[in-house]
C-alpha cells in the first residue's frame, strides 16, 4: 500500500456523533440529541470508516420516510452473508460466526421466497384475533406477578422480564422451569445484533446461540414423542411434512419466536413505565381514561423504542430521494431517530398518550414487519392496565435508571420504584 493509499480518512463531525451512539455507554444511554443532530444536518451518511470487506459501504439513516422506504423496497435485502463481511469477517470467521449462519436460517434473516414460507408458517398464532383471545389469560398472569409486589421492586425483575417470557414460554410449550436461563442467553446473543460488536461479545453471542439450540434440539426430540397443541408441535407436524420445513429452519424458528417474543417486550413494559414516570401527566391520562391505553402503549413504544437500530443490505444500486446506494451497501436504519422526526410527529420529543398520527418506526415496516405487534401490543395494555389499576402510586426511585450497554435493542437493566396499593 502506498502512503497516499495509508492516509487516515477525515472523520467527520457526523462520525463522531455515530461513534458516540453507536460505540459509547455515554451515546447509547441518550441517543436522542444526537439523533436530532444527524437527523437534521446529515440524513444520509456515509460512514466513514468502513468495515473491511463491506462493498458500497456503511449508510446510517435517521429520517422517517427515508427509513421506510428502506424498509419497504424490494430490492432491500436481509442477507446475513453480507452482514458477516461488514463486520470484515473472513472465510472461516464467517464459518465459526452461529448466529446467522446460512444453516441457521431464521425468517429474521431470509428474502422471499424462505421468509414467506418461513413466516406463514406460524403467522396465524399471531394474528390480531388469535391474540385477543388470550387477552383474559394475561390478565390473568399478570395479577399473579403483581399479588405478591407492593413497596420497594425493581420493575424490570419482577414483572417486565416474567410477564412476556412466560407468555411466550406457553405459547411455545419451553417449560416453565427452564424459562429464566434464556435471559441471559438471549442477550448474550443479542449482541450479535449490534452494528459494532467485539470479537469477544460477539464469541460470547455464537456461545449462547449454541446453547439455545442445544436447548431447543432436546426439547423438539421429547416434544416428538409427546406432541401438544403448542405451537413447537406444529412446527414438528410441519417439519414432519416433509418440503415445508427442514430441522435447522426448525430450531431457528423456534428460538427466534422464543427469543423475539420476551427481550423487547420487557424493555417496552421498563421504557414505557419509566417514560411514564417520567411525564406524570401522562401517567394521571391514563388513569383518568382507560381508553387511552391502546393509543398509550402505541406511543410509549414511538417515545424509547426498545428496537433502535434496523439494518438491510441492498441488492443492487437503489435510489432513494436521490440518494444513491450502492449494490452491496449496508443501510442501518435507526428506527429510534425516525420516530422522533418532525417531519413526521408533531413536537416528537413530547410523550403525549393521546397521540394519532399513525403508526411510529418501532415494529419496523415492510415484509420483516414484526410478527408479534398485535401479541406484544396486548400484552403492554394490560401490563399498564393492571399496574394503575392496582397501584393508586408509583415512586421512581432512581431518577437516572441505567440502560444496559446496547443500542440495537434499548433496555434497562434495573426500574426501581415504590408502590402504593390503590
Ligand atoms: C415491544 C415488543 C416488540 C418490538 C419493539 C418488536 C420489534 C420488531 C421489529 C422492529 C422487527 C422487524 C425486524 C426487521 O425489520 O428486520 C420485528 C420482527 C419480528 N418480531 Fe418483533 N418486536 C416485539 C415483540 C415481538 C413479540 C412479542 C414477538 C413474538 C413472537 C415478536 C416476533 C417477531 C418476529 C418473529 C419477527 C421477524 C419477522 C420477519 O422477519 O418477518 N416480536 N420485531
Amino acid at each position: 500500500m502506498t502512503t497516499t493509499e495509508a492516509a487516515a480518512p477525515t472523520i467527520g463531525p457526523a462520525d463522531a456523533l455515530l461513534f458516540e451512539l453507536l460505540a459509547t455507554p455515554e451515546g447509547r444511554a441518550d441517543p436522542y440529541p444526537r439523533y436530532a443532530q444527524l437527523q437534521e444536518h446529515w440524513p444520509v451518511h456515509k460512514l466513514v470508516l468502513d468495515a473491511p470487506g463491506t462493498s458500497g459501504g456503511t449508510w446510517v439513516l435517521t429520517r422517517f420516510d427515508h427509513c421506510q422506504a428502506v424498509l419497504r423496497h424490494p430490492g432491500f435485502g436481509k442477507d446475513f452473508a453480507a452482514m458477516q463481511r461488514r463486520w470484515g469477517l473472513s472465510e472461516e470467521e464467517m464459518a465459526a460466526q452461529q448466529t446467522f449462519s446460512s444453516d441457521r436460517p431464521s425468517m429474521l434473516f431470509r428474502d422471499p421466497p424462505d421468509h414467506t414460507r418461513l413466516r406463514g408458517l406460524v403467522s396465524k398464532a399471531f394474528t390480531p384475533r388469535t391474540v385477543e383471545a388470550l387477552r383474559p389469560h394475561i390478565v390473568r398472569l399478570c395479577d399473579e406477578l403483581l399479588e405478591p409486589m407492593s413497596g420497594e421492586v425493581d420493575v424490570m425483575a419482577t414483572l417486565a422480564f416474567p410477564l412476556p417470557v412466560t407468555v411466550i414460554g406457553e405459547m411455545l410449550g419451553v417449560p416453565r422451569a427452564d424459562r429464566p436461563q434464556f435471559q441471559r442467553l438471549v442477550r448474550a446473543s443479542a449482541a450479535a445484533l449490534e452494528p459494532f460488536v467485539s470479537p469477544e461479545l460477539l464469541a460470547a453471542a455464537n456461545e449462547a446461540t449454541l446453547e439455545m439450540e442445544d436447548y431447543f434440539r432436546h426439547l423438539v426430540a421429547d416434544r416428538r414423542r409427546n406432541l401438544g397443541s403448542d405451537l413447537l408441535s406444529k412446527l414438528i407436524l410441519a417439519e414432519d411434512d416433509g418440503d415445508q420445513l427442514s430441522e435447522a429452519e426448525l430450531l431457528s424458528t423456534a428460538i427466534l419466536l422464543f427469543a423475539a417474543g420476551f427481550e423487547t417486550t420487557t424493555n417496552l413494559i421498563g421504557n414505557g413505565l419509566l417514560a411514564l414516570l417520567r411525564n406524570p401527566d401522562q401517567l394521571q391520562r391514563l388513569r383518568d381514561d382507560r381508553g387511552l391505553l391502546a393509543p398509550g402503549v402505541d406511543e410509549l413504544l414511538r417515545y424509547d423504542s426498545p428496537v433502535q437500530v434496523n439494518g438491510r443490505i441492498a441488492g443492487e444500486a437503489i435510489e432513494i430521494d436521490g440518494h444513491t446506494f450502492p449494490g452491496g451497501s449496508t443501510v442501518l436504519v435507526l428506527q429510534g431517530a425516525a420516530n422522533r422526526d418532525p417531519r413526521r410527529f408533531s413536537d416528537p420529543d413530547r410523550l403525549d398518550v393521546g397521540r394519532s398520527e399513525g403508526a411510529s418506526m418501532s415494529f419496523g415496516s415492510g415484509i420483516h414487519f414484526c410478527l408479534g405487534a398485535a401479541l406484544a401490543r396486548v400484552e403492554g395494555q394490560v401490563v399498564f392496565g393492571r399496574l394503575l389499576e392496582r397501584f393508586g402510586h408509583i415512586e421512581l426511585l432512581d431518577d437516572q435508571p441505567r440502560y444496559r450497554d446496547s443500542i440495537t435493542l434499548r433496555g434497562l437493566a434495573e426500574l426501581p420504584v415504590r408502590l402504593t396499593p390503590a
